[in-house]
């Protein structure tokens, strides 16, 4: 008798012939590719290869012109934003979208969604409740922020954060989000390097501590060389390559996109 087959989980994200076209634009052409659970991949590509729109797609915040998109092997294809954070995708921008004129600690506590203190009645109703609520989100903020090495600049209003503080709030705003799915779009532009090496690390412990599956959007080779064990090479809105950075960069098509596209540079010399 024949033995029932165990088939491996499902990943996480599945991206299938996935397009996006803007006018005459094809941004995102066919693209497929898959994500595995509780791994750092990296997605890299020449500028106006199509990896934002991507993840403009898989959060929600742009419908696909084709193809779909599986999340835990559910199809999720034109889901919005709200409805997709709520399953545990999270993403942060390529320019960072705090608040302001918020304090740090106060962009944090502004994520959760479906706060029960946002609603008046649960206020009437179960005034403990709102209460024992918003003081987790608290606690949680702040621990956010202690994680973050943050703590310091806890009151000081967001726009007054430098870039790369600015891209610290970003994540934690994701943390806070209590996310499966996290998408960093270029993370590490504007970090100065001591901070990268920091930020590199917290993405580490995200993923190794709290079980994240985390995508990586980023220019830095280095940075995604030294996070991901498997790297996605987008070109011209479509899958090149995926492989080891050691693979990936010996590719001579990874080369020619790159060299196609004119400014990015993956060779080991940084000439
Ligand atoms: N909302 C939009 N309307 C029109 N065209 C767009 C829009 N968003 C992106 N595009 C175009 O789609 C293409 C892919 O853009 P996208 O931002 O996804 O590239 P990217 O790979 O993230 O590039 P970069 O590395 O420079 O951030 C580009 O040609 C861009 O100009
Ligand atoms: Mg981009």
């Amino acid at each position: 008798m024949a033995q029932p087959s165990v088939s491996p989980p499902p990943p996480i994200l599945a991206v299938e012939a996935l397009t996006r076209r803007f006018g005459g634009l094809t941004a995102v052409n066919r693209c497929s590719f898959h994500v595995d659970a509780e791994r750092i991949t990296g997605i890299i590509g020449p500028n106006g290869a199509g990896k934002s729109t991507i993840f403009n797609m898989v959060a929600g915040a742009l419908p696909p012109t084709g193809g779909r998109i599986l999340f835990d092997g559910r199809d999720i294809t034109g889901l919005p934003a709200h409805a997709l954070f709520r399953r545990g995708i999270v993403r942060t921008f390529q320019i960072p979208h705090e608040f302001r004129r918020l304090t740090v600690l106060e962009n944090l506590m502004a994520v959760p969604a479906d706060q029960p203190g946002e609603r008046l009645w649960p206020v009437w109703l179960a005034p403990r409740a709102v209460e024992r609520r918003e003081r987790e989100v608290r606690e949680r903020a702040e621990e956010t922020l202690d994680f973050l090495t943050l703590w310091e600049l806890r009151d000081e209003l967001a726009m007054n954060l430098s870039g790369g503080q600015k891209k610290l709030l970003e994540l934690g705003r994701a943390m806070m989000a209590e996310p499966r799915l996290v998408l960093l779009d270029e993370p590490g532009a504007g970090v100065n390097p001591t901070l990268l090496v920091k930020l590199g690390e917290m993405i580490r412990q995200l993923r190794s501590e709290r079980g994240y599956t985390i995508v990586i959007i980023e220019h830095d080779m280095d940075f995604i060389a030294s996070l991901c064990e498997r790297i996605i090479v987008l070109a011209e809105g479509s899958v090149l390559t995926e492989g080891t950075m050691a693979a990936v960069r010996s590719d001579s098509r990874v080369i020619d996109a790159y060299l196609g596209g004119g400014e990015e540079d993956v060779s080991d010399d940084g000439a």
